[in-house]
Protein backbone atom coordinates (compact mmCIF):
# COMPACT_ATOMS: atom_id res chain seq x y z
CA UNK A 1 0.00 0.00 0.00
CA UNK A 2 1.50 3.24 -0.84
CA UNK A 3 0.79 5.68 1.37
CA UNK A 4 3.46 8.22 2.98
CA UNK A 5 4.81 11.01 1.20
CA UNK A 6 8.47 10.25 2.47
CA UNK A 7 10.43 7.88 4.06
CA UNK A 8 13.16 7.58 6.86
CA UNK A 9 15.49 5.23 7.54
CA UNK A 10 17.89 5.85 11.17
CA UNK A 11 15.39 6.63 13.87
CA UNK A 12 18.52 7.70 16.26
CA UNK A 13 18.08 11.33 18.03
CA UNK A 14 18.39 13.37 14.90
CA UNK A 15 16.39 11.09 12.25
CA UNK A 16 13.54 10.92 15.10
CA UNK A 17 13.32 14.36 15.25
CA UNK A 18 13.00 15.10 11.73
CA UNK A 19 10.43 12.11 11.43
CA UNK A 20 8.54 13.84 13.87
CA UNK A 21 8.98 17.21 12.02
CA UNK A 22 7.79 15.83 8.93
CA UNK A 23 4.58 14.40 10.65
CA UNK A 24 3.81 17.36 12.21
CA UNK A 25 4.38 19.63 9.13
CA UNK A 26 1.01 17.38 8.12
CA UNK A 27 3.20 14.77 5.61
CA UNK A 28 2.47 11.13 5.70
CA UNK A 29 6.39 9.60 6.60
CA UNK A 30 7.15 5.52 6.64
CA UNK A 31 9.83 4.92 9.18
CA UNK A 32 12.28 2.02 9.20
CA UNK A 33 15.11 1.17 11.78
CA UNK A 34 17.37 -1.77 11.77
CA UNK A 35 17.21 -2.18 15.08
CA UNK A 36 12.93 -3.30 15.12
CA UNK A 37 12.58 -1.84 18.63
CA UNK A 38 13.53 1.67 17.93
CA UNK A 39 11.00 1.65 15.55
CA UNK A 40 8.15 0.59 18.24
CA UNK A 41 9.81 3.33 20.58
CA UNK A 42 9.33 6.03 17.82
CA UNK A 43 5.87 4.86 17.67
CA UNK A 44 5.32 5.29 21.40
CA UNK A 45 6.69 8.48 20.85
CA UNK A 46 4.69 9.96 17.92
CA UNK A 47 1.03 8.70 19.64
CA UNK A 48 2.05 10.72 22.92
CA UNK A 49 2.82 13.93 20.25
CA UNK A 50 -0.34 13.33 18.54
CA UNK A 51 1.15 12.05 15.07
CA UNK A 52 1.02 8.52 15.39
CA UNK A 53 -1.75 9.19 11.99
CA UNK A 54 1.28 10.42 10.11
CA UNK A 55 4.05 7.69 10.88
CA UNK A 56 3.86 4.05 8.67
CA UNK A 57 6.03 2.44 10.76
CA UNK A 58 7.70 -0.71 8.56
CA UNK A 59 10.71 -3.29 9.81
CA UNK A 60 10.83 -4.57 6.71
CA UNK A 61 12.93 -2.99 3.96
CA UNK A 62 11.25 -3.48 0.89
CA UNK A 63 7.93 -3.68 2.09
CA UNK A 64 8.91 0.35 3.78
CA UNK A 65 10.15 1.37 0.16
CA UNK A 66 6.31 0.38 -1.67
CA UNK A 67 4.83 2.39 1.41
CA UNK A 68 6.24 5.54 0.16
CA UNK A 69 4.65 7.08 -3.30
CA UNK A 70 6.72 7.40 -6.90
CA UNK A 71 8.83 9.65 -7.44
CA UNK A 72 10.51 8.16 -4.09
CA UNK A 73 12.20 10.30 -1.20
CA UNK A 74 14.16 8.01 1.11
CA UNK A 75 15.84 10.18 3.90
CA UNK A 76 18.99 7.85 5.46
CA UNK A 77 20.15 9.26 8.95
CA UNK A 78 22.53 6.67 9.25
CA UNK A 79 26.58 6.93 10.80
CA UNK A 80 28.55 8.95 8.14
CA UNK A 81 31.39 6.63 6.34
CA UNK A 82 30.62 2.81 5.31
CA UNK A 83 27.49 2.98 6.61
CA UNK A 84 26.14 5.18 4.08
CA UNK A 85 27.63 3.08 1.22
CA UNK A 86 26.14 -0.22 2.91
CA UNK A 87 23.04 1.59 3.34
CA UNK A 88 22.67 2.06 -0.26
CA UNK A 89 23.38 -1.34 -1.66
CA UNK A 90 20.58 -2.53 0.36
CA UNK A 91 18.43 0.03 -0.48
CA UNK A 92 19.60 -0.06 -4.82
CA UNK A 93 17.70 -3.45 -5.75
CA UNK A 94 14.14 -2.12 -3.99
CA UNK A 95 14.25 1.55 -5.79
CA UNK A 96 12.85 2.57 -9.21
CA UNK A 97 14.67 5.02 -11.84
CA UNK A 98 13.57 8.34 -10.35
CA UNK A 99 13.36 7.80 -6.79
CA UNK A 100 16.28 9.27 -4.35
CA UNK A 101 18.03 9.09 -2.05
CA UNK A 102 18.52 11.99 0.90
CA UNK A 103 21.52 11.22 2.82
CA UNK A 104 21.55 13.94 5.72
CA UNK A 105 24.61 12.69 7.93
CA UNK A 106 27.36 15.19 8.66
CA UNK A 107 29.52 13.32 5.40
CA UNK A 108 33.06 14.26 3.81
CA UNK A 109 32.10 15.79 0.71
CA UNK A 110 34.11 13.87 -1.59
CA UNK A 111 32.29 10.71 -0.32
CA UNK A 112 29.12 12.98 -1.65
CA UNK A 113 30.27 13.44 -5.00
CA UNK A 114 31.24 9.72 -5.09
CA UNK A 115 27.85 8.78 -4.19
CA UNK A 116 26.29 11.15 -6.55
CA UNK A 117 28.30 10.00 -9.72
CA UNK A 118 27.42 6.17 -8.28
CA UNK A 119 23.74 6.55 -8.83
CA UNK A 120 22.95 9.06 -11.35
CA UNK A 121 23.92 6.25 -14.35
CA UNK A 122 21.44 3.96 -12.14
CA UNK A 123 18.66 6.74 -12.62
CA UNK A 124 18.62 7.18 -8.57
CA UNK A 125 18.96 10.69 -7.21
CA UNK A 126 21.45 11.23 -4.33
CA UNK A 127 20.93 14.22 -2.02
CA UNK A 128 23.58 14.77 0.32
CA UNK A 129 22.14 17.37 2.78
CA UNK A 130 23.45 19.29 5.48
CA UNK A 131 21.19 19.57 8.49
CA UNK A 132 22.33 21.74 11.13
CA UNK A 133 20.38 23.05 14.35
CA UNK A 134 21.58 19.64 16.92
CA UNK A 135 18.45 17.93 18.24
CA UNK A 136 16.07 21.28 18.51
CA UNK A 137 16.82 22.07 15.23
CA UNK A 138 15.68 18.68 13.75
CA UNK A 139 12.63 18.90 15.81
CA UNK A 140 11.37 22.25 15.28
CA UNK A 141 13.19 23.92 12.28
CA UNK A 142 16.68 23.00 11.04
CA UNK A 143 19.36 24.56 8.47
CA UNK A 144 19.09 22.72 5.68
CA UNK A 145 22.04 22.69 3.15
CA UNK A 146 21.19 21.15 -0.45
CA UNK A 147 22.95 19.40 -2.99
CA UNK A 148 22.89 16.51 -5.70
CA UNK A 149 20.59 15.29 -8.35
CA UNK A 150 18.43 18.85 -8.86
CA UNK A 151 15.48 16.94 -10.30
CA UNK A 152 14.79 15.12 -6.95
CA UNK A 153 15.64 18.26 -4.90
CA UNK A 154 12.74 19.83 -6.58
CA UNK A 155 10.37 16.39 -5.52
CA UNK A 156 11.62 16.84 -2.01
CA UNK A 157 11.63 20.86 -1.95
CA UNK A 158 8.02 21.30 -0.34
CA UNK A 159 8.74 19.09 2.56
CA UNK A 160 12.24 19.83 3.26
CA UNK A 161 11.30 23.44 2.85
CA UNK A 162 7.99 23.20 4.91
CA UNK A 163 10.47 21.46 7.71
CA UNK A 164 13.10 24.25 7.74
CA UNK A 165 13.66 27.13 10.31
CA UNK A 166 12.19 30.28 8.68
CA UNK A 167 14.06 34.26 8.87
CA UNK A 168 11.47 36.35 8.66
CA UNK A 169 9.22 33.72 7.03
CA UNK A 170 11.37 32.36 4.31
CA UNK A 171 12.49 28.90 4.64
CA UNK A 172 16.14 28.31 5.45
CA UNK A 173 16.49 25.65 2.93
CA UNK A 174 18.25 25.47 -0.60
CA UNK A 175 19.50 23.84 -3.14
CA UNK A 176 23.04 24.73 -3.72
CA UNK A 177 24.79 22.87 -6.37
CA UNK A 178 25.42 18.95 -7.79
CA UNK A 179 27.44 16.85 -6.21
CA UNK A 180 28.59 16.59 -2.62
CA UNK A 181 27.76 20.65 -2.72
CA UNK A 182 25.42 20.97 0.05
CA UNK A 183 27.89 18.85 2.60
CA UNK A 184 30.39 20.69 1.64
CA UNK A 185 28.69 24.28 2.93
CA UNK A 186 27.72 22.00 6.04
CA UNK A 187 31.63 21.25 6.41
CA UNK A 188 32.67 24.79 5.97
CA UNK A 189 29.55 25.61 8.29
CA UNK A 190 31.22 23.56 11.19
CA UNK A 191 34.64 25.54 10.30
CA UNK A 192 32.99 28.19 11.05
CA UNK A 193 30.82 26.86 13.97
CA UNK A 194 34.53 25.82 15.39
CA UNK A 195 35.78 29.27 14.85
CA UNK A 196 33.20 31.10 16.70
CA UNK A 197 33.27 29.11 19.53
CA UNK A 198 37.10 28.71 19.98
CA UNK A 199 37.26 32.20 19.47
CA UNK A 200 34.01 32.81 22.45
CA UNK A 201 36.37 30.84 24.82
CA UNK A 202 38.98 32.34 24.53
CA UNK A 203 37.88 35.97 25.45
CA UNK A 204 36.09 33.65 28.36
CA UNK A 205 39.86 32.63 29.00
CA UNK A 206 40.91 36.65 29.60
CA UNK A 207 37.93 36.55 31.49
CA UNK A 208 38.43 34.53 33.81
CA UNK A 209 42.56 34.14 34.20
CA UNK A 210 42.85 38.37 33.25
CA UNK A 211 40.10 40.19 34.64
CA UNK A 212 39.04 38.02 37.37
CA UNK A 213 35.59 37.61 36.25
CA UNK A 214 33.11 34.28 37.85
CA UNK A 215 31.16 32.34 35.74
CA UNK A 216 28.13 34.76 36.46
CA UNK A 217 29.70 37.94 36.05
CA UNK A 218 30.88 36.66 32.85
CA UNK A 219 27.68 35.30 31.65
CA UNK A 220 26.20 38.63 32.64
CA UNK A 221 28.24 40.27 29.69
CA UNK A 222 27.66 37.14 27.22
CA UNK A 223 24.07 37.87 27.90
CA UNK A 224 24.30 42.10 27.34
CA UNK A 225 26.20 41.14 24.34
CA UNK A 226 24.14 38.67 23.03
CA UNK A 227 21.85 42.52 22.93
CA UNK A 228 24.05 44.02 20.13
CA UNK A 229 26.45 43.21 16.94
CA UNK A 230 26.87 40.01 18.39
CA UNK A 231 23.73 38.63 19.19
CA UNK A 232 23.89 34.87 18.04
CA UNK A 233 22.86 31.47 19.21
CA UNK A 234 26.16 30.46 20.48
CA UNK A 235 26.65 33.74 22.76
CA UNK A 236 22.88 33.36 24.08
CA UNK A 237 24.31 29.44 25.05
CA UNK A 238 27.24 30.69 26.31
CA UNK A 239 25.22 32.77 28.82
CA UNK A 240 23.58 29.74 29.76
CA UNK A 241 26.28 27.55 30.12
CA UNK A 242 28.59 30.06 32.00
CA UNK A 243 25.32 30.78 34.73
CA UNK A 244 24.58 27.00 35.20
CA UNK A 245 25.34 25.14 38.79
CA UNK A 246 26.28 21.95 39.20
CA UNK A 247 23.59 20.55 41.48
CA UNK A 248 25.36 17.79 43.62
CA UNK A 249 28.38 20.82 44.80
CA UNK A 250 26.37 24.18 43.91
CA UNK A 251 29.46 25.01 41.96
CA UNK A 252 29.38 26.73 38.53
CA UNK A 253 29.02 23.66 36.19
CA UNK A 254 31.62 25.35 33.75
CA UNK A 255 34.43 24.99 36.24
CA UNK A 256 33.49 21.54 36.89
CA UNK A 257 33.93 20.34 33.14
CA UNK A 258 37.24 19.04 31.89
CA UNK A 259 39.17 21.15 29.90
CA UNK A 260 39.57 18.72 26.73
CA UNK A 261 37.74 19.69 23.67
CA UNK A 262 35.75 16.58 21.53
CA UNK A 263 35.75 16.71 17.94
CA UNK A 264 34.13 14.69 14.76
CA UNK A 265 36.05 16.05 11.78
CA UNK A 266 34.14 17.89 9.92
CA UNK A 267 36.10 20.96 11.44
CA UNK A 268 39.07 18.80 10.30
CA UNK A 269 37.48 18.39 6.74
CA UNK A 270 37.23 22.15 6.35
CA UNK A 271 40.85 23.12 7.55
CA UNK A 272 41.79 20.42 5.14
CA UNK A 273 39.82 21.55 2.11
CA UNK A 274 41.04 25.11 2.60
CA UNK A 275 44.37 24.19 2.62
CA UNK A 276 44.13 21.45 -0.57
CA UNK A 277 42.00 24.92 -2.40
CA UNK A 278 44.97 27.07 -1.35
CA UNK A 279 42.80 29.32 0.60
CA UNK A 280 43.61 30.66 3.82
CA UNK A 281 41.42 29.64 6.59
CA UNK A 282 43.68 30.45 9.63
CA UNK A 283 40.72 31.12 11.98
CA UNK A 284 39.33 27.78 11.74
CA UNK A 285 42.42 25.83 11.43
CA UNK A 286 43.39 27.54 14.30
CA UNK A 287 40.25 26.47 16.23
CA UNK A 288 40.67 23.02 15.12
CA UNK A 289 44.38 23.02 16.68
CA UNK A 290 42.83 24.49 19.84
CA UNK A 291 40.70 21.40 19.88
CA UNK A 292 43.88 19.05 19.04
CA UNK A 293 45.62 20.84 21.54
CA UNK A 294 43.04 21.11 24.54
CA UNK A 295 42.75 17.07 24.22
CA UNK A 296 46.47 16.98 24.95
CA UNK A 297 45.94 17.70 28.99
CA UNK A 298 48.74 15.74 29.82
CA UNK A 299 51.19 17.28 28.17
CA UNK A 300 49.89 20.67 28.60
CA UNK A 301 50.04 19.80 32.42
CA UNK A 302 53.92 18.56 32.27
CA UNK A 303 54.43 21.45 30.12
CA UNK A 304 53.55 24.14 32.71
CA UNK A 305 55.10 22.02 35.50
CA UNK A 306 58.61 22.75 33.13
CA UNK A 307 57.63 26.76 32.60
CA UNK A 308 55.83 27.73 34.96
CA UNK A 309 52.40 28.96 35.11
CA UNK A 310 51.97 32.28 33.44
CA UNK A 311 53.56 35.30 35.06
CA UNK A 312 51.45 38.07 33.34
CA UNK A 313 49.50 39.68 35.84
CA UNK A 314 45.73 41.41 35.48
CA UNK A 315 44.82 42.41 32.02
CA UNK A 316 44.27 45.74 30.70
CA UNK A 317 41.95 44.74 28.29
CA UNK A 318 38.52 45.79 28.65
CA UNK A 319 35.19 44.34 28.02
CA UNK A 320 34.55 46.76 25.21
CA UNK A 321 37.64 45.71 23.78
CA UNK A 322 36.78 41.84 24.16
CA UNK A 323 33.71 42.33 22.60
CA UNK A 324 34.85 44.09 19.41
CA UNK A 325 37.47 41.62 19.03
CA UNK A 326 35.28 39.14 18.95
CA UNK A 327 33.33 40.91 16.18
CA UNK A 328 36.15 41.34 14.19
CA UNK A 329 38.02 37.90 14.77
CA UNK A 330 33.88 36.75 13.60
CA UNK A 331 34.25 38.65 10.39
CA UNK A 332 37.67 37.44 9.47
CA UNK A 333 36.75 33.85 10.14
CA UNK A 334 33.60 34.26 8.46
CA UNK A 335 36.09 35.71 5.47
CA UNK A 336 37.88 32.57 5.05
CA UNK A 337 34.88 30.42 5.22
CA UNK A 338 33.25 32.00 2.46
CA UNK A 339 36.42 32.49 0.27
CA UNK A 340 36.85 28.65 0.68
CA UNK A 341 33.38 28.34 -0.08
CA UNK A 342 33.95 30.66 -3.32
CA UNK A 343 37.10 28.49 -4.58
CA UNK A 344 35.71 25.41 -4.18
CA UNK A 345 32.37 26.27 -5.94
CA UNK A 346 34.90 27.11 -8.99
CA UNK A 347 36.87 24.02 -8.83
CA UNK A 348 33.93 21.70 -8.61
CA UNK A 349 31.65 23.51 -11.39
CA UNK A 350 28.87 24.29 -8.31
CA UNK A 351 28.43 27.94 -8.81
CA UNK A 352 27.49 28.52 -5.21
CA UNK A 353 25.03 31.28 -3.88
CA UNK A 354 27.15 32.45 -1.14
CA UNK A 355 24.08 35.26 -0.36
CA UNK A 356 21.52 32.05 -0.27
CA UNK A 357 24.14 30.52 2.11
CA UNK A 358 24.77 33.53 4.87
CA UNK A 359 20.83 33.53 4.40
CA UNK A 360 19.92 30.08 5.21
CA UNK A 361 22.37 30.00 8.01
CA UNK A 362 20.17 32.92 9.85
CA UNK A 363 17.84 30.76 11.28
CA UNK A 364 18.19 26.89 12.69
CA UNK A 365 21.72 26.32 12.59
CA UNK A 366 24.03 26.49 15.22
CA UNK A 367 26.01 29.85 13.89
CA UNK A 368 22.55 31.44 13.46
CA UNK A 369 23.43 35.43 14.43
CA UNK A 370 22.07 38.73 13.19
CA UNK A 371 25.57 39.33 11.77
CA UNK A 372 24.48 36.72 9.25
CA UNK A 373 21.70 38.50 7.95
CA UNK A 374 23.96 41.82 7.57
CA UNK A 375 26.14 39.20 5.58
CA UNK A 376 23.76 38.25 3.42
CA UNK A 377 22.34 41.77 2.44
CA UNK A 378 25.92 42.65 1.84
CA UNK A 379 26.40 39.63 -0.39
CA UNK A 380 23.19 39.87 -2.15
CA UNK A 381 24.55 43.75 -3.15
CA UNK A 382 27.21 41.37 -5.22
CA UNK A 383 30.78 42.06 -6.14
CA UNK A 384 33.61 41.24 -3.69
CA UNK A 385 33.78 37.47 -2.55
CA UNK A 386 35.76 38.61 0.46
CA UNK A 387 33.59 39.75 3.20
CA UNK A 388 36.66 42.36 4.26
CA UNK A 389 35.90 43.94 0.93
CA UNK A 390 32.48 43.49 1.48
CA UNK A 391 31.63 48.04 1.63
CA UNK A 392 29.49 47.43 4.84
CA UNK A 393 32.37 45.08 6.76
CA UNK A 394 34.76 47.55 5.76
CA UNK A 395 33.29 50.08 7.89
CA UNK A 396 32.94 48.02 11.05
CA UNK A 397 36.64 46.31 10.48
CA UNK A 398 38.22 49.73 10.15
CA UNK A 399 36.98 50.35 13.80
CA UNK A 400 37.33 47.07 15.35
CA UNK A 401 40.31 45.51 14.10
CA UNK A 402 42.03 48.13 16.73
CA UNK A 403 40.32 45.98 19.35
CA UNK A 404 41.28 42.61 18.52
CA UNK A 405 44.95 44.14 18.13
CA UNK A 406 44.79 45.72 21.80
CA UNK A 407 43.29 42.40 22.73
CA UNK A 408 45.86 40.04 21.46
CA UNK A 409 48.61 42.15 22.07
CA UNK A 410 47.69 42.26 25.85
CA UNK A 411 47.53 38.46 25.45
CA UNK A 412 50.46 37.76 24.60
CA UNK A 413 52.16 40.50 27.10
CA UNK A 414 49.65 38.62 29.72
CA UNK A 415 50.88 35.22 28.29
CA UNK A 416 46.95 34.12 27.26
CA UNK A 417 46.90 31.83 23.98
CA UNK A 418 44.36 33.24 21.71
CA UNK A 419 45.29 30.87 19.31
CA UNK A 420 42.65 31.89 17.11
CA UNK A 421 42.13 35.54 17.87
CA UNK A 422 45.92 36.01 16.69
CA UNK A 423 45.20 34.12 14.05
CA UNK A 424 42.31 35.92 12.50
CA UNK A 425 44.22 39.57 13.42
CA UNK A 426 47.59 37.98 11.40
CA UNK A 427 45.18 37.25 8.95
CA UNK A 428 43.97 40.22 8.66
CA UNK A 429 47.24 42.48 8.14
CA UNK A 430 48.54 39.88 5.99
CA UNK A 431 45.41 40.66 3.39
CA UNK A 432 45.74 44.19 3.25
CA UNK A 433 49.56 44.25 3.35
CA UNK A 434 49.88 45.51 -0.41
CA UNK A 435 53.70 44.82 0.01
CA UNK A 436 54.75 41.47 1.30
CA UNK A 437 57.89 39.86 2.63
CA UNK A 438 57.36 36.73 -0.24
CA UNK A 439 59.98 38.03 -1.92
CA UNK A 440 62.69 36.77 -0.07
CA UNK A 441 60.74 33.63 0.35
CA UNK A 442 61.37 34.01 -3.68
CA UNK A 443 64.53 34.69 -3.35
CA UNK A 444 65.64 31.75 -1.07
CA UNK A 445 63.23 29.39 -3.17
CA UNK A 446 65.76 30.33 -6.32
CA UNK A 447 68.85 30.35 -4.26
CA UNK A 448 68.26 26.71 -3.64
CA UNK A 449 66.12 24.99 -6.33
CA UNK A 450 66.82 27.45 -9.01
CA UNK A 451 62.43 27.79 -8.42
CA UNK A 452 63.04 31.59 -10.58
CA UNK A 453 61.13 34.94 -9.80
CA UNK A 454 59.83 38.14 -11.05
CA UNK A 455 61.31 41.12 -11.01
CA UNK A 456 58.59 44.17 -10.10
CA UNK A 457 60.63 46.18 -13.38
CA UNK A 458 60.05 43.69 -16.13
CA UNK A 459 58.66 40.64 -17.79
CA UNK A 460 59.24 37.38 -17.66
CA UNK A 461 60.75 34.71 -14.91
CA UNK A 462 64.29 35.28 -13.69
CA UNK A 463 67.21 33.71 -11.23
CA UNK A 464 69.82 34.86 -9.02
CA UNK A 465 73.43 34.32 -9.41
CA UNK A 466 74.02 33.04 -6.39
CA UNK A 467 77.17 32.14 -4.51
CA UNK A 468 77.87 28.43 -3.78
CA UNK A 469 77.53 27.59 0.07
CA UNK A 470 79.31 24.41 -0.24
CA UNK A 471 82.54 24.16 1.54
CA UNK A 472 81.34 26.73 4.11
C1 LIG B 1 25.20 21.37 13.68
C2 LIG B 1 26.47 20.84 14.30
C3 LIG B 1 26.51 19.35 14.31
C4 LIG B 1 27.83 18.79 14.84
C5 LIG B 1 28.12 19.06 16.25
C6 LIG B 1 29.31 18.29 16.80
O1 LIG B 1 25.36 22.15 12.75
O2 LIG B 1 24.11 21.01 14.11
O3 LIG B 1 27.55 21.29 13.56
O4 LIG B 1 26.31 18.91 13.01
O5 LIG B 1 27.78 17.42 14.70
O6 LIG B 1 28.30 20.40 16.47
O7 LIG B 1 30.48 18.58 16.12
P1 LIG B 1 31.88 18.34 16.82
O8 LIG B 1 31.74 17.09 17.64
O9 LIG B 1 32.89 18.17 15.74
O10 LIG B 1 32.11 19.52 17.69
Amino acid sequence: MTTADIGLIGLAVMGSNLALNIAEKGYTIAVHNRTASKIDDFVVTAKEQGLEGKVVPEADLAKFIQTVKRPRSIIIMVKAGQPVDDMIEQLLPHLEAGDAILECGNSLYTDTNRRFAYLQPKGIGYLGIGVSGGEEGARHGPSIMVGGAEQQWKNAQPILEAISAKFNGEPCCAYLGEGGAGHFVKTIHNGIEYGDMQMIAEVYGVMRDGLGMNPVAASEVFKEWNKGPLNSYLIEITGHVLAAVEPKTGKPLVELILDKAGQKGTGVWSAIAAQMLGVPATAIEGAVAARSISSRKEERVAAEAVYGKRTGGKSSVSLVDLEKALLAGKIVSYAQGFAVMAKASEENGWNLPLATIAKIWRAGCIIRSRFLDQMSAAYAKGGATNLLMVPDFVTIMKDAHKSLRTTVAAAAIDEFPLICLSASLAYFDSYRQALGTANLTQGQRDFFGAHGFILIDREGEQHGKWPSTLGK
